[in-house]
């Protein structure tokens, strides 16, 4: 079957237009898109304004196995290892310095080596809770809305359950009575030794891990979104040399670290230095995990690795729009993902993959892959592009839009800005784009590339996104 469609190049226009808000979009849902195709590749095709897509007659049974969704056995049910660290007792901050040898790595940050012992029994302290059992329940995506449904159920909780998820996960002020009873005093001391503050912070639990971030707000450093769940419901499980890219708190590093040898986790935040090593150490992860401070591909130049990972910041905003570190992807929100194309074939051993997950504009039946397919070919690395959602951005009413705008008005409130002045520039900022470019969707995708022996470089891609609910699931 042969189908023309309109697909207009959505290069780079060189001045950005776009702005989202992570915290926004992390709780947005969108209704079904009906007229959307599920298309698959065609090595023939070409992206030029009038584009023939080849849809193979086999489509439908290579859409059926790709990795998504309900066809996929969830990882951290197939293996589970137990932390390799011998558990202590609760020990005072001062004791806890003694432990400092055991900390396994030398770049491992001093607060988290001091309370090292401490940490270990946190662990052990959270896992006999039943918080995490209780928090298995919620669906992972929407951020506000699963604030909501726990806020709501943690009054018909029994005590000392209610308090504990009100305290580390909704981030609630406990009366000194009831810390009192319901955390023992090491937990407290271990808290405040780290500068914990449950009003900035807060618990997540991420697949089996427990993981320490930042509360989402509009000016979030140290962030967990839907989009970290996304990516680590992607990837394969890590192996041998790992590589997390924009590590933040090291959510993706230490689910790599479950199975690999070892985890290089980027960040270039110094700030997530702290936060990643105490994960690391919650999760006894400690010993297999390297966190690198540094620019994205530029801090392991020179090296290799059989597993790369990266969720990094992905919304298109523009150059001249204010906006969180975490956020940022340049104007067309394809900043990172270019750099890590472009490096691949220097950082992946042969038998190698990579997951990256981003957003990018289109036409209504999806955006231009063409680079995407060349570098395929010139790098002679296998592309399977997978399209989820999609979203029409053709009026400033569309709720994409408007979150868009919105996160940079909040952001720029957060900077002191007047929101009467920031909206109108933001929104001017995105209709300019999408006059240049043509663009009238947004588009979310999580892209796998392979090192395959021998292969000259096979691009495939699929769109999934009719009747999309979710940016990164269906
Ligand atoms: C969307 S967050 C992802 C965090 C984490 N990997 C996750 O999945 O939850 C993007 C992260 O990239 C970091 N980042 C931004 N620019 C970077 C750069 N040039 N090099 C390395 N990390 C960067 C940000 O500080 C932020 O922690």
């Amino acid at each position: 079957m042969r189908t023309r469609v309109r697909d207009p190049r959505l290069v780079e226009p060189g001045f950005g237009t776009l702005n989202i808000n992570l915290f926004l979009l992390a709780g947005s849902r969108f209704d079904g898109v009906p007229q959307a195709l599920t298309l698959a590749d065609d090595p023939g095709m070409t992206f030029n304004p009038e584009v023939a897509v080849h849809v193979p007659d086999d489509n439908a049974a290579f859409c059926r196995r790709l990795p998504i969704g309900r066809n996929r056995i969830p990882r951290w049910r197939q293996r589970r290892q137990a932390p390799r660290t011998a558990v202590n007792s609760p020990l005072s901050c001062r004791q806890n310095m003694g432990c400092l040898r055991s900390a396994a790595s030398l770049s491992m940050h001093p607060l988290a080596a001091q309370n090292f012992a401490a940490l270990t029994e946190f662990r052990r302290w959270l896992d006999d809770s039943h918080l995490a059992e209780v928090l298995s329940l919620y669906e992972p995506y929407g951020e506000e809305k699963r604030e909501a449904v726990i806020r709501r159920d943690a009054a018909f909780l029994p005590e000392p359950l209610a308090s504990l998820t009100r305290y580390f996960v909704l981030g609630d002020k406990l009366a000194e009575e009831q810390l009192d009873s319901h955390l023992p005093a090491a937990i407290r001391e271990t808290i405040a030794c780290l500068g914990l503050d449950v009003g900035r912070h807060r618990l997540i639990r991420h697949l089996d891990l427990w993981i320490f971030c930042e509360r989402l707000t509009p000016a979030v450093d140290l962030y967990h979104g839907d989009d970290s769940f996304g990516l680590s419901r992607l990837m394969l499980p890590g192996r041998g040399r790992s590589l997390d890219l924009c590590a933040g708190v090291g959510t993706q590093a230490l689910l790599c670290a479950q199975t690999a040898e070892s985890v290089v986790a980027v960040e270039k935040q110094d700030k997530a230095r702290l936060f990643f090593w105490l994960n690391a150490v919650v999760n006894g992860m400690h010993d297999r995990v390297e966190f690198r401070q540094g620019d994205f591909v530029d801090a392991v130049a020179g090296e290799r690795f059989d597993h790369i990972v990266c969720n990094p910041p992905l919304l298109p905003v523009p150059r001249d729009v204010a906006y969180p570190l975490a956020g940022h992807g340049g104007p067309d929100g394809q900043d990172f993902t270019r750099r890590l194309l472009s490096a691949l074939p220097e950082l992946l051993n042969a038998g190698g993959s990579c997951h990256i997950i981003g957003t990018m504009f289109g036409g209504p039946l999806g955006p231009d892959l063409k680079d995407w397919e060349d570098t395929a070919k010139s790098a002679q690395i296998d592309l399977l592009a997978i399209l989820p959602f999609r979203s029409s951005m053709s009026s400033p009413s569309a709720p994409m839009f408007q979150s868009l705008v919105s996160s940079a008005v909040l952001y720029g409130e957060h900077q002191g800005r007047d929101p009467a002045v920031v909206r109108p520039q933001v929104e001017e900022s995105y209709l300019r784009h999408f006059r240049e470019t043509g663009a009238t969707h947004f588009y979310s995708y999580l892209l796998c590339a392979t090192r395959r022996a021998g292969s000259r470089g096979v691009f495939r891609f699929t769109r999934q996104f009719m009747e999309s609910r979710w940016m990164w699931t269906r």
